[in-house]
């Protein structure tokens, strides 16, 4: 790509709503950006109409053409979300040799392989710092700065809206419904909540980390997801009475066996940092053979935070640009995932679980219940008969395991289910074990 006549390096932005207005009023008027040869020339939104405070009225177009075509644009900003038409914007600009920066997890999660091919034969970067954890510098750091490591895990909150959900639960015992009808009026939840609550959205985040931890491909498909519209107030009640948060985890392993990919709502230990990652904040941790246990927490979301990723990018691709020494952008795939390795199933994981079932009230009920775990061989850790609904003759049972695997308990799941004594199995919870020397 080359500099304009004056050294300048056209913009252009791709949207202009949360993220795209604070970007675009940087571009234009910070001092920064300016001496960077930074120079925003076109904005692309759907409503013309609509003020955009801070960008200037005449460079919004609602013709993706007048952005994707202009030969004086060398970066290209997709911050209008969703996976079509960005897909299809983003390869455009790569193909006509424009570096592309983009918040976008759900085009990277999906088509990341097939992006970084075109970015690679166009010789143009393809940064998209902004599409896990927000504002935490996440993608940089796990791949420059560790890179020297052979990383064993990643285990983080990479979504504010359920963190948001979970904590107000937890604090205020409200219902699920009634605190996501607080973080939408809080604009935290979209009215449309499906990508958050049930956890598309983080599936998206650690499919993009683990490629890029382990340099391996791994599809949304291929991560376990569970998301958090079934938990109650209950579960978080009793799981603090036995000494637990209950937190949206994204979790990653990587072994001798292959690497396994999951989301889905667990029980912390309440004395390990993640339980206290609270609201809409993220958190990341690693485990390096090298460095040990890293941990990274900051805002996850948000205009701000998410603008400080973006215009990152920008300003790496600017320094690059201007040194004319090629584009080694930190946060671009790394290349084709020469590595095969076996992407596991949830099916083979181990861990100790939390069971909530309401069973009859009665004696030779727990006998019974007993029964189904010793028959599929999951040890007991604890029962504890919580609330009791006496009118109906029924009583809240909360069942801890010992490590069992997963297989075995959904398994053990179905047979209560269908014992005559419970009425119902309201919710299984995976629990997430922690060193106790090291809280990691
Ligand atoms: P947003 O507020 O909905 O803004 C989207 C912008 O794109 C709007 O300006 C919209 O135009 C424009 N747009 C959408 N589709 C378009 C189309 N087909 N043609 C032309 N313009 C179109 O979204 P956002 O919250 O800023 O998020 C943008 C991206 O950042 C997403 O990929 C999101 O996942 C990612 N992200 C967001 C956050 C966050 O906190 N918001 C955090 C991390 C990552 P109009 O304004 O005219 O409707
Ligand atoms: N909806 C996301 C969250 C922010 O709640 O974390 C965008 O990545």
């Amino acid at each position: 790509m080359s500099k304009g006549a004056n050294g300048s390096i056209g913009v252009g932005l791709l949207g202009a709503g949360v993220v795209g207005s604070e970007v675009g009023r940087a571009l234009v008027g910070t001092s920064t950006f300016r001496d960077h040869g930074l120079d925003l020339r076109r904005v692309l939104v759907r409503d013309l109409s609509a003020k955009r405070d801070g960008i200037p009225p005449g460079i919004l177009t609602d013709d993706a053409e007048e952005v994707l075509g202009d030969s004086g644009i060398g970066v290209v900003v997709e911050v209008m979300g969703g996976e079509e038409p960005a897909r299809s914007y983003i390869m455009a600009a790569m193909s006509s040799g424009k570096h592309v920066v983009t918040a976008n997890k759900e085009v990277i999660a999906k088509h990341g392989d097939e992006l970084a091919r075109v970015a690679r034969a166009n010789n143009v970067g393809l940064s998209y710092e902004a599409s896990v954890g927000g504002g935490i510098p996440v993608l940089a750091v796990l791949q420059d700065s560790l890179g020297a490591n052979r990383i064993d895990t990643i285990r983080a909150i990479i979504n504010g809206t359920t963190n948001y959900i979970l904590t107000s639960m937890d604090e205020s015992g409200a219902a699920f419904a009634e605190a996501l009808a607080e973080a939408q009026q809080l604009g935290y939840a979209e009215a449309d909540p499906t990508a958050d609550v049930e956890a598309h959205d983080p599936v998206f985040k650690l499919a993009i980390l683990s490629r890029l931890a382990w340099d391996v491909s791994v599809s949304p498909a291929n991560v376990y997801r569970s998301g958090i519209s079934n938990i109650g107030a209950k579960d978080l009640r009793y799981a603090r009475e036995l000494g637990f948060k209950i937190k949206l985890l994204a979790i990653a392993t990587s072994d001798a066996d292959g690497i396994r990919c999951r989301v889905h709502p667990a029980l912390v230990p309440i004395d390990v940092p993640m339980a206290s990652v609270n609201g809409v904040l993220n958190a990341v941790e690693f485990n390096g053979d090298l460095v040990g246990p890293l941990w990274l927490q900051g805002r996850g979301a948000g205009a701000g935070p998410t603008a400080s990723a973006v215009l990152g990018d920008v300003l790496r691709l600017a320094r690059q640009v201007r040194s004319g020494n090629g584009f080694a952008s930190a946060s671009e795939l790394p290349g084709d995932c020469a590595v095969e390795r076996e992407i596991l199933s949830i099916d083979g994981l181990e861990v100790c679980y939390y069971v909530r079932l309401s069973a009859v009230d009665r004696s030779g009920v727990l006998a019974k219940i007993a029964d189904v775990f010793g028959e599929t061989e999951i040890s007991i850790a604890s029962v504890i008969q919580k609330d009791s609904d006496d009118e109906r003759g029924l009583a809240d049972l909360v069942i801890t395991t010992h490590p069992a695997v997963e297989s075995r308990m959904q398994t053990a799941a179905e047979r209560l289910r269908e014992l005559d004594v419970v009425s119902s199995l309201d919710n299984l919870i995976r629990i997430e074990q922690y060193d106790s020397s090291t809280g990691t």
